[in-house]
């Protein structure tokens, strides 16, 4: 399966967030699917050089409009204008720390954003959504492999990140209810990491990463000294936290095979997926990986586990894989592999405008 297997040709994608790490990623391949494009975003954490690279790599360029998913109004105009039929929602808050200490910003942003964009599709007439939600929505507590039967668990969230996308889907569920002719899709990304294959598209946190991959990155291209690893008493096989990490390229597919699966559907209502490999790795092991692929030694120490960790998490990816006909492809060497060639390539990240 590549972008190339779908039936995508001339439709018309408003894609929020689409400067962000994984909407990037996934307006290239929509592009690269013969879809017309229109991104819209705030870049609050993203910069606009990413449409130069989006450009650079597929042959048509998306349209660009810098607006807040909040201005209800803008989003409207920007539907109408480009004539939207279906709206893949990335643009959010995701630290979870951060979640912690402003947590007003998270519901904001998150949840009034995705109640502001659920009222511009209604002024426009756009009906189909799909929202890159979580696996946090399980809550800390639920044992993996994890299947999209588990509920959702707010109250085992214990953070305004998590509980926000949580409330999301439950939002979700009430309007698709209410609304029998809204479409919408739920996929539930567990760790997505990696970057384009070229090195020219990659994940570009402001300041300190919080997410493995990338600080293991910023740590073998020497902008960094060294890492510390959350943790190494947890009951697992070599006593650090086990996830399921996914290549975004993998995960920019999945959400055309999501789009594909809905046109050809053609019923309205809510679905949820999962999107992981189902298959787990250990701190250690991706550290491992980096250092392979990179040929760099990831100095690291241990420290205290980090308050919300869970010990060991991953998906049951079969639904995804029954009804989408995607899963992933690529392999943990290969998610370290690119993500060495973004970081080498672009220490700094993307450039300024
Ligand atoms: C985190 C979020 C999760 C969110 C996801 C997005 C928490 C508790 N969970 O997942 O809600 O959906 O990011 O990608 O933050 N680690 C270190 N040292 C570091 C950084 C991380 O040892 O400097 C460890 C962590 O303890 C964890 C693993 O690496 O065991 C992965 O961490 P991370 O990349 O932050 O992802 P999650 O915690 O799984």
């Amino acid at each position: 399966m590549n972008s190339s297997s779908f039936n995508l040709q001339n439709k018309r994608v408003l894609v929020t967030g689409g400067a962000g790490f994984i909407g990037s990623h996934t307006a290239l391949e929509l592009q690269n699917a013969g879809c017309k494009v229109t991104i819209i975003d705030n870049l609050t954490n993203s910069k606009t050089t990413v449409l130069d690279r989006i450009n650079e790599l597929s042959e048509t360029t998306p349209v660009f409009i810098k607006t807040d998913i909040r201005d209800t109004e803008k989003v409207t105009r920007v539907m109408k204008e480009n004539d939207i039929e279906d709206v893949i929602h990335f643009a959010g808050l995701k630290a979870v720390g951060e979640s912690t200490q402003i947590p007003d910003e998270y519901y904001d942003v998150n949840f009034n954003g995705t109640v502001s964009l659920l009222n511009a599709m209604k002024e426009a007439a756009v009906k189909s959504l799909i929202f890159s939600s979580s696996a946090t929505v399980y809550g800390e507590n639920a044992n993996p492999p994890l299947t999209e039967t588990l509920a959702i668990d707010v109250q085992g969230i214990s953070h305004a990140y998590g509980r926000s996308k949580a409330m999301i889907e439950l939002m979700l569920e009430d309007y698709t209810r209410a609304n029998k002719d809204l479409s919408v899709t739920c996929l539930r990304y567990f760790n997505p990491v990696g970057a384009h294959p070229s090195g020219k598209m990659g994940e570009d946190p402001k300041g300190l990463p919080n997410n493995l991959m990338p600080f293991v990155s910023q740590v073998a291209v020497g902008k960094r000294e060294k890492l510390t690893v959350f943790g190494n008493d947890y009951n697992t096989p070599d006593g650090t936290c086990l996830r399921d990490y996914l290549h975004v390229c993998d995960l920019a597919e999945g959400h055309l095979a999501a789009l594909d699966y809905r046109i050809k559907k053609g019923k309205p209502g809510l679905e949820v997926f999962n999107f992981g490999t189902g298959k787990p790795s250990s701190v250690l092991e991706v550290i491992k990986a980096f250092e392979k692929a990179s040929g760099k030694n990831i100095p690291y120490d241990f420290g205290d586990r980090r308050p919300g960790d869970v010990p060991s998490t991953y998906a049951d990816p079969v639904l995804a894989k029954e009804k989408l006909g995607w899963e992933t492809k690529y392999t943990l060497d290969e998610m370290c592999k690119h993500s060495w060639n973004w970081q080498n390539d672009n220490p700094d990240g993307y450039p300024d405008s």
